[in-house]
């Protein structure tokens, strides 16, 4: 998955990339306590299907992590991404996302996930600008008028889970861009 796919500024990860970016993770989501979801196996697992962005000093500027479901082949996870505050509105969360849907539609996936904190209008609005809608199921309601699953993840933890369906031939609409 190396190819001549990767973008300008992006590279896939590796172990040492973990303990900079949990210094900072927290901050880049406004505070949330995330960094136990950028643990260390995920840099040491899931490398080949993540990215990250970093500046001419080595400086993570953002990162995507994500992973082929085993359970669910024909969905692609996107386990969580986020872009340094000071570098936001340049699309380098966009040119993350779509490096991962490509790696995704050339595995033959059919549909990529993610969940988002519903009181969250930004991540919201992001995901819906490349092209994920919110899930409704059963138990789903809406909350801060997003379709969301109360106490998804354990009490007081909402989730929306944000769902884009992929098809064969999708990758031309994923376009290459430079980021700044
Ligand atoms: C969500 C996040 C990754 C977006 O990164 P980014 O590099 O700023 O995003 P992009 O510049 O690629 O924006 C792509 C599109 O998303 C939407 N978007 C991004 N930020 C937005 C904002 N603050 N308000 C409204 N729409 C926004 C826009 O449609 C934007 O396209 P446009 O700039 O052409 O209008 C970033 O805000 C972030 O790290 N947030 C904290 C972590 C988080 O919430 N992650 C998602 C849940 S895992």
């Amino acid at each position: 998955m190396t190819d001549g796919r990767i973008r300008t500024g992006l590279r896939r990860p590796t172990e040492a990339d973990q303990p900079p970016i949990a210094a900072v993770v927290d901050h880049w989501f406004a505070g949330r306590k995330v960094w136990p979801l950028v643990a260390r196996a995920w840099f040491r697992h899931f490398a080949g299907t993540s990215w990250i962005a970093e500046d001419d000093a080595g400086r993570p500027r953002g990162f995507l992590i994500g992973y082929r479901s085993p359970e669910r082949p024909a969905e692609a996870i996107l386990h969580l991404v986020a872009v340094d505050p000071n570098h936001r509105r340049h699309g380098l969360g966009r040119t993350l996302v779509e490096a991962f849907l490509v790696d995704a539609m050339a595995g033959g996936a059919a549909v990529a996930r993610a969940v988002a904190w519903p009181d969250d209008p930004i991540a919201i609005a992001f995901f819906h600008s490349l092209g994920f809608e919110p899930e409704e199921g059963p138990g789903s309601q809406r909350l801060y008028g997003v379709p969301a699953w109360p106490d998804y993840e354990l009490p007081g933890e909402d989730r929306a889970v944000l769902v884009r369906r992929l098809a064969p031939g999708d990758e031309g609409a994923v376009e290459n861009r430079t980021i700044d």
